[in-house]
């Protein structure tokens, strides 16, 4: 299969730069074609413009286009990112904003004006989202109703058509042993495998 991974943090000794490091290897190991991304360290520009906005062309960005064209082509993909305030890092953001576009990710019909229910378009049937956080599991869903669940499982993916989205938060992260920390990094490999392997 062939697999987009996409990393959203800053930190190269960061926790979330060891789960990409652990999946990528997993996967790769298991004989999938990865396309991995780590978007900081690739530069990329989150900041969705008034052309593009307008035209729905990114042809004006080299490295926009190439990921919209490995989205459309992903049989799987897998989003890695901390908890940032209850939402993806605004380069996590802005990958959404520039990359899902109408006619890559979604479409509305015909005669829809866009208030409507689109169609998906995206190939890939699994999505994982592996994420990290400080707030430990039970005061996130009561007090802050996890919204990294909603935001991937409905507004992204289910959105654009995936059929099969399976999100993992790791956490309490500070204060994390370092056993605790390697049985992390083999759940997010195992997940990943288990969960792209079922989209065959
Ligand atoms: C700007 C910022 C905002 C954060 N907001 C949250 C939050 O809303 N909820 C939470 O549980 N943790 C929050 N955290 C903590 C991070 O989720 C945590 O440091 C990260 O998941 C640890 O993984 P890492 O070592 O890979 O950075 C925040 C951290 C930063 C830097």
């Amino acid at each position: 299969m062939t697999i987009t991974v996409v990393l959203g943090h800053p930190y190269p000794r960061s926790f979330n730069h060891a789960i990409a490091k652990h999946v990528v290897e997993a996967l790769q190991t298991a004989g999938h074609a990865v396309a991995f991304h780590d978007l900081y360290a690739e530069g990329f520009d989150p900041l969705l413009t008034g052309h593009e906005l307008a035209t729905d062309d990114v042809r004006t960005n080299a490295l926009a286009e190439q990921h919209c064209r490995e989205l459309q082509l992903a049989d799987g993909i897998v989003v890695i990112h901390p908890n940032w305030w209850g939402m993806p890092p605004a380069i996590v953001k802005g990958w959404i904003d520039r990359v899902f576009r109408p006619g890559v990710a979604y479409q509305f019909a015909g005669d829809d004006d866009g208030s409507g229910v689109p169609a998906g378009l995206l190939r890939a049937r699994a999505a994982v989202v592996l994420t990290t956080s400080n707030t430990p599991a039970e005061r996130e869903q009561d007090i802050f109703g996890d919204p990294l669940e909603t935001i991937w499982r409905n507004c992204v993916f289910g959105f654009c058509g995936v059929a099969l989205v399976v999100r993992r938060n790791f956490g309490v992260i500070a204060g994390s042993s370092r056993q605790q920390r390697e049985q992390w990094l083999a759940e997010a490999a195992a997940t990943a495998l288990r969960v792209l392997g079922q989209a065959r």
